[in-house]
């Protein structure tokens, strides 16, 4: 590529990028979206939600996360900048899509263990009944999260909508998400490529005091670590919690058995997650990574004391995910249903 064509290449990334930012960061998203189009779409999900909470509250955790999964996929990287076919995928409700031609987001590996889309599907319907074709599955996923949130006894927190639905899920752009064994520069930057910040990472991490997990997240914490045999466990682990965990999580290969993720209090959204940190009981490498920062660490320490501000922090942090990649006004669509593309 000559010189002038690759600066010329840069500068209409440069300026696209400056676009998709503008876009995503609060434009077209705001509190109170649909007071005027759909007033009563957030009492609708919410008594949705509260119905599936009587019955199911396990199904807690997993909506959570699916929002969280759903916003975390393909982000920008250098290559991308540089003229290459990358741009910001994020809450656009493609984790929702059902696989059609090829495999969709939601048959990657981090993905298979997400539950709840019946739910999903259940919110839309109600939605969909008194208002066709107003409240996107994107948005759906972002109030299902605040309500589930609250159903568990954590904070309330205005949620943004006006977000609109992508009609691209592609398996790979899955592989993008943060795996269990991810270290704190990983976790950093991954936070950071989509406009995160670790203050971010620290808080949004605290969505682990609700929920369970497979064994097979961290069971390489519990067996051959390093490579040293059956016996080798991760020395950063408490010994007493490994004993613990190995009469649940029987040997490597078990993929089956759930743990909970905050043992005490997974069915409560509380402070007890970050309590755990310190005494070396987090589960995931990726929880245990925040306390190799400084920055973390504090907030870690911080977020027990009395007056805490963790609950109004998960608020703040959990808007700033929803509005990675978000598409608004004519982007995308509002899809009838939330598991296929408009046809
Ligand atoms: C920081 C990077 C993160 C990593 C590496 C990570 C990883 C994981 C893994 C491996 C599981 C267990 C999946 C399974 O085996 O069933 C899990 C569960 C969970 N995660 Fe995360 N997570 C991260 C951030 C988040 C965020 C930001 C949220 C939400 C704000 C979140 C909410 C949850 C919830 C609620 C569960 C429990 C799901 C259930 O009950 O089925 N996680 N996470």
């Amino acid at each position: 590529m000559g010189s002038q064509k690759f600066l010329a290449c840069f500068f209409l990334h440069f300026f696209l990028l400056l676009l998709v930012f503008r876009l995503s960061v609060g434009q077209g998203l705001r509190i109170g979206f649909y007071s005027t189009t759909c007033p009563n779409a957030e009492a609708i999900v919410k008594k949705s939600i509260d119905q599936v909470m009587a019955v199911a509250p396990s199904l807690a955790g997993p909506l959570l996360r699916m929002h969280f999964h759903d916003c975390f996929i393909r982000v920008n990287n250098l290559p991308h900048l540089v003229c290459g076919s990358g741009n910001v995928l994020g809450c656009d409700g493609s984790i929702l899509l059902n696989s059609s031609t090829h495999q969709a987001e939601k048959d990657a590996i981090p993905n298979l263990s997400l539950r709840g889309y019946g739910t999903i599907d259940r919110v839309k319907s109600a939605l969909e009944k008194e208002c066709p074709g107003i409240v996107s599955c994107a948005d759906v996923l972002a109030i299902v999260a605040r309500d589930v949130v609250v159903a568990t006894k954590g904070p309330y927190y205005e949620v943004e909508t006006g977000r609109r639905d992508g009609r691209v899920s592609n398996l790979a752009d899955a592989n993008n998400l943060l795996p269990p064994f991810a270290n704190i520069t990983t976790l950093k930057l991954g936070f950071q490529a989509r406009g995160l910040s670790v203050k971010d990472l620290v808080v949004l991490s605290g969505g682990h005091t609700i929920g369970t997990s497979h064994c097979s997240s961290f069971s390489n914490r519990l067996y051959d670590f390093s490579g040293k045999g059956e016996t080798d466990t991760d020395p950063t682990l408490d010994p007493n919690y490994i004993i613990r965990l190995k009469t649940r999580c029987r040997s490597l290969s078990d993929t089956t058995t759930l743990v909970e993720m905050d043992p005490g209090s997974f069915k409560t959204f509380d402070t007890s997650y970050y309590a755990l940190l310190p005494k070396r009981r987090g589960l995931f490498q990726s929880d245990a990574a925040l306390l190799d920062d400084s920055e973390t660490r504090a907030y870690v320490h911080e977020a027990t004391t009395d007056g805490s501000s963790f609950f109004k922090d998960f608020g703040v942090s959990m808007v700033n995910m929803g509005r990675i990649g978000a598409l608004t006004s004519s982007q995308g669509e509002i899809r009838r249903v939330c598991y296929n593309v408009n046809y």
